[in-house]
């Protein structure tokens, strides 16, 4: 049967996607920290795992201030970058390999997270949320920035190869 959707409809279910991310983002945050050998890289998951848990309550306020109720929900497009992530911590003994693997592993979950959050502020804007797009921009901000920080550290994992062959 064709259920008519609106777009208020999509928001909500947009938004119930991306708390199923975050939610199993905190999990798997902490076993990437814990895969990786360079401390400040084991580091930047750590501080992205506290941010994490942020972007999870700052849903929490989205959901309050737009007045909605979230769907319950798997994000299935998280739990496999996730799984693509635990797959190479399976595979590739701890070293400079695998952390280039989990940089490459959790820029694939940024660019998704940057993706979702985009959207959101985009259809959030439409529908005169202002106080949850308010919100969104701000979660939208941090994955942008972590990004920008594990773009470094592909850089840098590139370099230290080139230097070690
Ligand atoms: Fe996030
Ligand atoms: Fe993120």
């Amino acid at each position: 049967m064709v259920q008519r959707k609106t777009v208020d409809d999509l928001f909500v279910h947009m938004l119930s996607d991306i708390y199923s991310a975050e939610k199993q983002l905190t999990k798997a945050l902490a076993k990437l920290s814990r895969a990786a050998s360079n401390p400040q890289l084991s580091d930047a998951f750590k501080t992205h795992l506290e941010e994490t848990q942020g972007q999870v309550e700052r849903i929490d306020q989205v959901v309050e201030s737009c007045g909605i109720r979230l769907k319950r929900m798997k994000c299935v497009a998280m739990e496999g970058l996730i799984e693509e992530g635990q797959e190479l911590i399976d595979e590739i003994e701890k070293g400079p390999v695998l952390d280039a693997g989990l940089v490459a592993a959790a820029q694939k979950v940024e660019h998704y997270e940057i993706a979702a959050y985009g959207s959101l502020c985009a259809i959030g804007k439409q529908l005169g949320f202002a106080e949850g797009v308010k919100l969104l921009k701000a979660t939208l901000e941090e994955e942008k920035a972590t990004d920008l920080k594990l773009s470094e550290f592909a850089e840098k994992a590139g370099n230290a190869q080139a230097a070690a062959a």
